[in-house]
């Protein structure tokens, strides 16, 4: 079947569509109803099902020929070690750490925060939660305290699971006073913590709170996978708004596991038993739904690989892994490439590897640069596919649906929606817009399995945020358009969001930063283009009158604050003294404007402004900074 008559298929019948994928997965008991839509806006996917994630993901594969296949590999050049785990062996590990989180107090529904590096005990913790139909929260490591202290004021966890350290190709990450100063900060007390200790750098434990992973490990009993409903939550994950309040993203359980089972087959073109490498981090999504879930639903060998595209030990890593687990297809951003790109422009390490097994390189997280998908397609002689999705979905809004049918790659495109998703352009009135014309990208309700059926406890906010904007659609905050053969473009961010090496931001929750420095009356942060990153923030910062402290002082403490409170995964490492900032009439920062002058993009003078030399300002200011006229 094409992708046109599976596309039309899924139109012509949306619930059948997914009620006959739902035969993919075990049910202890099956749903009532298929989409529940009492709700609506709100709806629920397989209302009344009651399955569970870790027996989909790991028991049952052990009961039917998978037991001694590989599950997941794991490959860190930081630590120069490998480990491997058939799907036997993860899964005892995977009953008995449940085992150790139950003794600690966790039972079904119980919120569990997991702030880990990328070790395999932290995917051996997302299943254990799963098995016992906990709820998981994963914190990605590069996150400062503060954000760890108000997910755990949202989430109010009854245990962390964490480790001594993290470690990056220059240093060592301590988790450990990073984790406690959290726990202090937060209103909500965490009473128990379970702590692996690495080899590579230890830690001290609070005798009454934190517990040793190893210690507990040794004592446990596994335990069963738990029924739960379909409906129930599987995990939070949090995401950068608007605000420095993160939001809290809802996965359900049963529309999860059927759609992402869905999605290695049609998105990625992947059978059971072959070898899938998301080359991301736990603490994103793309960790979550193609490190951790998806590759394990549907039977497959996962690589966890904790080190970097360049400098663990070169930019012939990822090749290195390819040859040597005999990676099938790899998936990261286009910011991974970039940097491969520019330290072997020529692709010479790849001919040092023999990568015969791979067949596909998926991009995601951000928008792909032409000459970085061609340089894929050229140096590794493979399709590379560029797909689009976000947090919220789980797995890809539009893609080249490579196990339906390939479609022509027409790059800076998404390629098309797939099933499931209704992709329309709006006009700010909410009208559909034709072919070629720039909008808003909406998805009309409903959305499909594994999609946030809300943000965890907040309804109100699900709706303010996503819905209400344009009645019956969900609003992605992306603008882009279709072109006249339906194919996607994904151009901008409408909110303060900014992707930087594939990490998604917000500037808004940089500027409360800057703006809480008690000599900063106001301030701007945006992000300008980046070669490597794609985009990096700048900030701008308007002093309080009478203050006379050196102004590269004062940029140094803000940048410092921001890698403080959000952490260093922000990469704010650049802001500069201005006299003012140039606004619209109702006290708007035009912030799209000074972007576009440190992009040096062309830009229309904006008619609120009385004073065009502060657009000269502003020029000066971004070429301190090596951007604008000051760029080369
Ligand atoms: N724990 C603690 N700190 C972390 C971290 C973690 N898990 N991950 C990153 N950091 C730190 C880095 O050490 C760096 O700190 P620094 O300012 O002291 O140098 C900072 O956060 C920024 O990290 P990053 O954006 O990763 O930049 P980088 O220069 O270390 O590496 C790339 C750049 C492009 C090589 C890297 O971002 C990459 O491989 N990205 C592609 C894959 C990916 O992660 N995609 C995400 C979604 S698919
Ligand atoms: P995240 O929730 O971190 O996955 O970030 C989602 C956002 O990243 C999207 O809303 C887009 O702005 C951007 N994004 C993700 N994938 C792509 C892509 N393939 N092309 C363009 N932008 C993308």
């Amino acid at each position: 079947m094409s992708y046109a008559q599976t596309y039309a298929q899924w139109q012509a019948d949306p619930t059948g569509f997914w009620e006959a994928l739902a035969e993919d997965i075990h049910w202890y008991k099956r749903w009532d109803t298929v989409l529940d839509d009492s709700q609506a806006p709100i709806y629920r996917w397989f209302k009344g099902g009651v399955t569970n994630t870790c027996y989909n993901a790991l028991d049952r594969h052990v009961e039917n020929g998978r037991a001694d296949q590989l599950a997941l590999v794991y490959d860190s050049p930081v630590t120069n070690s490998q480990q491997t785990f058939t799907y036997r062996e993860l899964r005892d590990e995977v009953a008995k750490l449940a085992g150790v989180i139950r003794s600690l107090g966790v039972e079904k529904g119980d919120r569990v925060i997991i702030y880990m590096p990328m070790v395999p005990e932290a995917v051996m913790a997302m299943l254990a939660c799963a098995r016992i139909g906990a709820i998981h929260s994963v914190v990605f490591g590069g996150f400062a305290a503060k954000e760890l202290a108000t997910r755990i004021d949202d989430a109010l966890p009854k245990l962390i699971m964490s480790a001594s350290c993290g470690i990056e190709p220059t240093r060592i990450v301590e988790y450990k006073p990073l984790l406690d100063d959290a726990i202090d900060m937060a209103e909500h007390k965490v009473e128990r913590t379970l702590i692996l200790q690495r080899d590579q750098h230890g830690c001290d434990c609070i005798a009454e709170r934190d517990v040793d992973w190893g210690d507990a490990m040794a004592a446990a009993e596994p335990v069963d996978c738990v029924p739960v409903q379909a409906t129930d939550p599987c995990y939070i994950l949090y995401t950068s708004g608007t605000t420095g309040q993160p939001k809290g993203i809802v996965r359900d359980t049963g529309g999860h596991m059927v759609a992402l089972k869905y999605s290695m087959k049609t998105v990625y073109g992947v059978e059971p038993g072959e070898v899938y490498w998301a080359a991301s981090d736990v603490g994103w999504v793309v960790g979550h739904s193609y490190i951790v879930y998806a590759p394990l639903l549907h039977g497959c060998t996962s690589i966890m690989y904790e080190g970097k595209p360049v400098g663990t030990p070169d930019a012939g890593a990822f090749w290195r892994v390819i040859e040597e687990h005999k990676v099938n297809v790899l998936f990261t951003a286009p910011t991974a490439f970039r940097a491969i790109k520019r330290e072997d422009p020529q692709g010479e390490l790849v001919k040092n590897y023999d990568l015969s097994a791979f067949r596909g390189l998926f991009f995601a997280g951000e928008r792909c640069d032409p000459d970085t998908l061609h340089w894929g397609e050229d140096k590794l002689g493979v399709p590379v596919i560029d797909h689009w999705w976000q947090t919220e979905t789980g797995w890809a809004i539009c893609a080249n649906p490579v196990g339906i049918e390939t479609l022509p790659v027409k790059a800076g495109s998404t390629t098309v929606p797939m099933p499931g998703y209704d992709v329309q352009i709006l006009d700010p009135n909410g009208q559909p817009l034709p072919a070629n014309e720039i909008g808003a990208v909406c998805v009309k309700l409903p959305l499909p399995p594994s999609a946030l059926p809300t943000l965890w406890q907040r309804d109100d906010l699900y709706k303010a945020k996503y819905l209400n904007h344009y009645p019956g659609y969900y609003s992605t905050a992306d603008a882009g358009f279709k072109d006249e053969d339906g194919y996607l473009h994904i151009m901008a961010r409408t909110d303060d969001i900014i992707n930087v090496a594939g990490h998604r931001l917000s500037t808004g929750a940089m500027e409360e930063v800057l703006a809480s420095h008690v000599d900063v009356a106001e301030c701007a942060v945006l992000g300008v283009n980046d070669e490597l990153k794609g985009e990096i923030p700048i900030g701008l910062l308007v002093l309080n009158a009478g203050v006379t402290r050196d102004h590269a002082d004062i940029a140094a403490e803000v940048v410092q604050m921001v890698r403080e409170r959000i952490g260093p995964v922000a990469a704010f490492k650049k802001a500069t003294v201005v006299k003012r900032l140039p606004k619209t009439r109702s006290g708007k920062i035009l912030r799209g404007t000074i972007k576009r002058i440190a992009d040096n993009t062309p830009w229309d003078m904006p008619a609120t402004i009385d004073d065009p030399t502060i657009l000269d300002e502003m020029a000066e200011a971004v070429a301190t900074l090596g951007y604008g006229k000051g760029s080369s």
